[in-house]
Formats: C-alpha cells, structure tokens, sequence
C-alpha cells in the first residue's frame, strides 16, 4: 500500500507549486498530478459544478490505486472536500488560505486575502475568517482574471502587472502587513507581489503546511513509503502540457490526457 501514489489534483497547473512542496518533504513518494486545466478557472463555477469536477479528477485518481488525495485547489477544498471525504473512502488532504498564522502575526492588524471567487464565497472560508477576524481588518481581493493568464502562459505579461496594481492597492492603502495567497496558482507571481507590495509585506502560502500535514496523515494511516527506490511522477494535464512543463523545471514530462 505504502508504494501506491499519492493522487495530487488542480484545476489547472498552479497545484505544481503544492507538488513541489510535497516532493521536497517527501522525496520517495510517487505521485499522479492531475491538471483539469480545460475546466480553469474552477473560481467563477458555482459550488455543485465544482464539486462535479472535483469527483470527476477524484474518481480517475482512485482508478490509478491512489493511496491518499492532495485537493491542491483552495476552491476545490473549500467547496469540495467534506463531500469528497463523505463519498470516498480514502484520506483527502485539503489546501485553505492561511488565514490564521497571517491574522495572528500582524502588528498593524490588517492582513489582505488574494483568492478566487469560489474560495472567498465558500462556508468554510468565511467560518474561519469569522474565527480570525477579531480585532483585525481583513481585506479580501478576488484575482478575477490572474488564474487565466497563468494557464495560457503569461505569467509576466503587462496585463498581469496591472491586474496585480489594482488588486494590491486596497490592501496597501489598509496598511497590511501581511498578504495571504489564497490559490495555487499565485506563489508563482511572488517575484511580481514583492515588485508591488511595500517592503515590510510578508506573503504567505500554505504550501509547506500541506506538505507536512500529507507526512502526518501518510504516517497516521501506516501508508508512508519509505522505500529508496526512484520514485515515479507522472504529470497529466487535458490542455497544452507546455505551460505545466515550464512551471516544473525538468522535474518531469507533462503527458496530454482526456479525462
Ligand atoms: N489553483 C486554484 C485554487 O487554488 C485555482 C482555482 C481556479 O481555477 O479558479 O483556488
């Protein structure tokens, strides 16, 4: 069981940045990533057709013997997950903006939320926001448009600069201090964020925090492997594999696939 893969999904190839934290930690693994980049943005669709989606990339990963579920989509988790876990009997890792370590650090007690539309209109965000929100302002940013220019490619195009300019200036009149990345897709537009937020802004991402919580859960359920073999990565996408294949710097080849 511990060699099965661990099954990783996205609506498109942003989830490659939570890949890649997974790997980091857990070099043996094997892993399945899924791009449903045809179906991106999942961000505007209502909550049951992203729910329809996310069985849909879930049953294909189940089909392949996956062992454990990385939803590495903030809008899949916050819509999806508690009705995946209902359906299927497998442990499911989610990925929610880190709300909580920004809302708790901030000296100027204002913190900025750049997410999709799915993510900041969901239950469970606005649960934990309710929960953090105490004292402090935050500022939540839809990124209408950012998660498109990613999937065809241009990360650093002038329309993504000025999408940044005018989704960041709220946040900076408020004097955050801290802005959290609210989807997979953005902790590749760190270089871009830090060109436009005031030196003093930290961004965080809750990358490494599913990483780790994907080790806990794989040691909880005995089904860490620990074997020193090579291990295998396939990389799927139902969209042009290019755009994927540059995001992951040779870590492997992206193979088109129509699921
Ligand atoms: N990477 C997805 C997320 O974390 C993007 C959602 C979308 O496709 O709009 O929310």
């Amino acid at each position: 069981m511990s060699k099965q893969f661990i099954g990783v999904f996205d609506s498109g190839v942003g989830g490659t940045s939570i890949w890649k934290a997974i790997h980091k930690l857990l070099p043996n693994e094997n892993t399945i990533y899924l791009a449903d980049s045809i179906n991106a943005p999942y961000g505007p669709k209502g909550k049951e057709a992203i729910i329809a989606l996310s069985e849909k990339n879930t049953e294909y990963l189940l089909n392949q013997n996956c062992k454990l579920i990385v939803v590495a989509c903030n809008t899949a988790t916050t819509n999806a997950i508690s009705h995946l876990r209902k359906k299927y009997d497998v442990p499911f890792i989610g990925i929610e903006p880190a709300i909580k370590p920004a809302a708790l650090q901030t000296q100027t007690k204002a913190i900025g939320i750049l997410a999709t539309k799915g993510t900041l209109s969901s239950e469970l965000f606005y649960n934990t926001s309710q929960l953090y929100s105490n004292g402090i302002k935050i500022i939540e940013q839809e990124g209408e448009g950012i998660v498109q220019l990613i999937e065809n490619g241009n990360i650093n195009s002038p329309q993504m600069k000025g999408l940044l300019i005018n989704y960041l200036s709220p946040m900076i009149k408020a004097n955050v201090d801290y802005l959290v990345l609210g989807c997979t897709h953005y902790p590749y537009l760190i270089p871009q964020l830090l060109e436009v937020l005031p030196k003093h802004v930290k961004i965080i991402d809750s990358g490494e925090a599913v990483a780790r919580q994907t080790k806990t859960v794989l040691e909880d359920n005995k089904i860490l492997n620990t074997s020193t073999a090579k291990p295998s990565f396939q990389f799927y996408t139902n969209a042009n594999p290019e755009v994927m294949e540059s995001l992951l710097n040779g870590k492997g080849a992206v193979k088109f696939l129509n699921f």
